[in-house]
């Protein structure tokens, strides 16, 4: 392989086949420089040894592809390169073949020459010559295998469950496949094994697992695509504390396989009130600190109308301190700023500096002297530093505040480089109210069990219940979700009707699951990990495209194969579709 030639091996022959990564003329003698996935060797081409080696390396342009015979020798003296694993070594080449040539790119494969996008997806396949890219699906392959692995030494059975499969319950919206036999009905691309594990565990496979492709309609963001992969599991005679150890197990070891990372466990819990009230996030960043703070107390006498609106209300004022943030100007706090908590549903974002005399600047004024020194020890505060606000109902608050800490963190670098800090968020919300239409819908799924202490909330407040539903969290990204399970009807039909379907509605959507049932079920619960973003995390890629070979764009398409694209008449009406004819995208793929 061509990046393994090593000054041990000199005056050994050697054969190696790759791709022309560069070429230059020196002193009458022609030097490649070769690649293949291993790395680059310099080849030497000297017309005195091998004169026809020497004209058809003359030939070569970028990205040709070569196998060239030739002798392993130690580069002349001063021209070693340090920074090559094969750095001090050379091959002399006896004999040079062009396997195939190459037209001119359209992009580079040089790590350093970042194309666009949109011309990467293109050419993805010219792109994966990369290292970076190399390096990336590498690290992939070697997670899954760790996972699969491990997961077989701890007893776990891979199944496959079927991809074309009734609506699933994940809340997404489905991509649905008609059905040519029965006219009028569709299939769907399952949004996660969901309904089959648990059947399984009925099935008496105690402990499910399953690289299991998953696909769900959503608007694509950096750590979202259509169609993604999940570590699946599920076990039979479980509590939380047996599924938390079984995941740490096996990622803490595939960490270490494939990322050269040890990962220390067990890993903390926070609940899922608590991720909320200190990051103002369900998927906490922990790797810095820089808590909010709940200064609802020390505002309860506000004069400051927008503070003490929110406090009438049953809100909450939640604050940040910026250490060094004094420097900040009133601009930049509201233009960048505000627009980040605007964003996330606040209505506006105050501020103050403290400075060596007290507060100034922004909301100082109506910021009474016994309330500055309640809100100065409740921060812990000092001059130099600026706090901000907002003030409004207690989530949205919490959340807006979040992402503000964030934004404050990336703009005053508080993220160490690194590290990776895992944790669980637990005890999450049964669900989720609709704030307009107070309807509540599952926060996880509905088959997840409540928490036993907060059952009698059901009928009087039902998103107070907490759930036995539980996250990993690693550097503020969700990598994965899991709960214990519902098997007991009663339990079952409560939550149907508090998520407003009647039983009968229920019936034909999960009635295979509920019959299922009737016969037995062992108690049990379960995970799904979304490999593409443990991978990103991995590796330190911000957007799991970078881990995925061939993945969609962020608008939803894929420019190398033109799709998605238009379909013949006789093909819709094979399955009985009418599409209704909406205006096409200037360029479908893009
Ligand atoms: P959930 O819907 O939370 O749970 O998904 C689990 C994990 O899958 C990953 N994921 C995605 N990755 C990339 N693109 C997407 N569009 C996408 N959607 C989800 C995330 C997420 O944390 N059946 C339940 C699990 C269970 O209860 O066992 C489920 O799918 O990493």
């Amino acid at each position: 392989m061509c990046g393994t030639p090593r000054l041990a091996q000199q005056g050994e022959r050697v054969v190696l086949a790759g791709w022309v990564n560069h070429r230059r003329d020196h002193g009458g003698l022609t030097f490649i420089d070769l690649r293949d996935h291993t790395g680059v060797v310099q080849l030497t081409f000297n017309p005195e040894v091998a004169p026809e080696a020497k004209l058809v390396a003359d030939r070569c342009r970028l990205e040709w592809v070569l196998r060239v015979e030739g002798q392993v020798a130690p580069r002349p003296e001063g021209s070693d390169n340090p920074n090559l694993a094969t750095g001090e070594v050379e091959v002399r080449v006896e004999l040079c073949e062009v396997l195939a040539q190459a037209e001119a790119m359209p992009l580079s494969t040089a790590d350093e020459a970042l194309a666009d996008e949109r011309v990467r997806l293109q050419y993805r396949y010219l792109d994966l010559r990369r290292p970076r890219m190399q390096r990336n699906l590498r690290a992939r392959h070697r997670f899954v295998k760790a996972l699969r692995d491990v997961g077989d030494q701890l007893g776990f059975v891979e199944i496959e469950t079927p991809t074309m499969v009734p609506s699933t319950p994940e809340g997404a919206r489905d991509f649905l496949i008609p059905s040519r036999l029965w006219p009028g009905h569709v299939w769907a691309l399952p949004q996660s094994p969901q309904l089959y594990k648990q059947l399984s565990m009925v099935g008496g496979f105690d402990r499910y697992m399953q690289i299991a492709r998953c696909w769900r309609d959503e608007d694509l963001r950096a750590d979202r695509q259509f169609e993604f992969t999940q570590l699946d599991l599920e076990m039979s005679f479980v509590d939380e504390e047996d599924v938390f150890s079984v995941l740490e197990a096996m990622v803490s070891f595939a960490w270490e396989s494939a990322f050269e990372t040890k990962v220390p466990i067990p890993w903390p819990r926070i609940p899922f009130a608590d991720a909320m009230a200190r990051f103002g996030s369900d998927k906490p960043d922990t790797r810095f600190g820089h808590e909010l703070s709940d200064v609802s107390a020390v505002f309860a006498g506000s004069s400051f109308r927008v503070f003490r609106q929110a406090l009438e209300e049953g809100g909450a004022v939640v604050a940040l301190r910026v250490p060094g943030g004094g420097d900040l100007t009133r601009g930049e706090l509201e233009g960048a700023w505000l627009e980040v908590a605007r964003t996330y549903g606040a209505a506006g974002l105050a501020y103050a500096w403290l400075r060596e005399g007290g507060y100034e600047g922004g909301i100082a004024k109506f910021i009474a002297e016994e309330e500055a020194g309640r809100l100065t020890a409740a921060l812990s505060a000092a001059p130099g530093d600026l706090v901000v606000f907002t003030a409004g109902h207690r989530r949205v608050a919490q959340t807006a505040m979040g992402a503000v800490r964030l934004h404050a963190a990336r703009r005053f670098g508080w993220i160490p480089e690194g590290r990776f800090d895992f944790l669980w968020v637990t005890e999450f919300p049964l669900f989720e109210l609709d704030p307009l239409t107070g309807r509540v819908s599952p926060m996880h799924h509905p088959f997840t069990q409540p928490h036993p202490d907060d059952w009698g909330l059901l009928a009087s407040a039902p998103e107070k219940v907490r759930s036995r539903a539980y996250d990993i969290v690693c550097n503020g990204v969700e990598l994965g979700s899991g709960s214990l399970r519902i098997t007991d009807p009663q339990q079952q039909s409560a939550i149907f009707s508090a998520l407003g379907f009647s039983l009968e509605e229920a019936r034909t959507k999960f009635g295979f699951l509920l019959e299922a049932f009737r016969y037995g079920p062992p108690p049990h619960g379960g995970f799904a990990a979304g490999i593409d973003r443990m991978v990103m995390v991995g590796v330190g890629e911000s957007s799991i495209r970078e881990v995925i070979a061939f993945p969609k764009t962020q608008t939803g398409g894929d420019p190398m194969t033109g799709s998605p694209t238009p379909v013949a008449p006789e093909q819709l009406e094979e399955v009985g579709l009418q599409l209704s004819p909406k205006a096409p995208r200037p360029s479908a793929g893009g």
